[in-house]
């Protein structure tokens, strides 16, 4: 059974083991608003933090020994919108993964709608099923890249007709997020689920 102790594996090793074996991750597609405009990229390094209040977190890695656009945005205007990414916007979301420079606005190159938003500055895209939008509660810098893992606390939602209902229950078939999988292009959609109740302790816990 191969194992690994992580201190003698380089860099991009330790990349490639991660974003294999932690799979899939879903995807934000994250709006800024800087002094060069708006901006979009995704993010697989995603996820929620607690929901009271809601929070969400994603962490961005540095291109070239600086801070990407988005993570540059949010240091000069700490808010942001985070959108799930449907299969029906994949090709428009990779577009806003291309390293654009600082000024290029990768909604419109993408072919997006670009909506305001309620409560935050960076607007969000009319095409997401669901948009959240959030203001930063703390950003933290971690590894030696390093890595910058931004929190924000969400106080705004968005979603598409019909993917709530009204018992605050989300229809995932008309989301049809998709998730990031290792690899170049490796993708996965959630179109194979299935239910399993969670089971009940049949014992006495001690303490009651
Ligand atoms: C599906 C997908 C997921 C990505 N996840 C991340 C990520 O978690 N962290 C990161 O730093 N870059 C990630 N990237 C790369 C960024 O999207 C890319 O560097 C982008 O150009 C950054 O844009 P910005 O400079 O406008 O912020 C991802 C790219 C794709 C296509």
């Amino acid at each position: 059974m191969p194992s690994f102790k992580v201190a003698d594996l380089d860099p991009n090793t330790q990349y490639k083991l991660l974003t294999g074996t932690v799979t899939p991750r879903p995807i934000a597609l994250v709006t800024t608003l800087g002094t060069s405009g708006p901006n979009a990229a995704p993010f697989s390094f995603f996820n929620v933090l607690g929901s009271d209040p809601m929070m969400i977190m994603f962490s961005s890695g540095p291109r070239d020994g600086a801070a990407k656009d988005t993570l540059a945005n949010i240091r000069e205007c700490p808010e942001f919108v985070v959108h799930i990414v449907s299969y029906a916007i994949k090709d428009k979301m990779n577009v806003c993964a291309t390293d654009y420079p600082i000024g290029v606005n990768e909604i419109a190159e993408a072919g997006f709608t670009q909506l305001p938003s309620s409560l935050v500055r960076p607007p969000r895209i009319a095409e997401a099923p669901i948009a959240m939008e959030c203001k930063l509660i703390k950003s933290v810098e971690v590894g030696n890249k390093p890595h910058t893992l931004i929190i924000g606390q969400i106080v705004y939602l968005h979603y598409h007709e019909g993917i709530v209902n009204e018992r605050f229950h989300i229809d995932i078939g008309k989301v049809d997020p998709r998730g990031r999988m290792a690899g170049a292009g490796g993708y996965v959609r959630a179109t194979d689920r299935f239910e399993m109740p969670r089971l009940k302790y049949q014992g006495t816990r001690s303490g009651g």
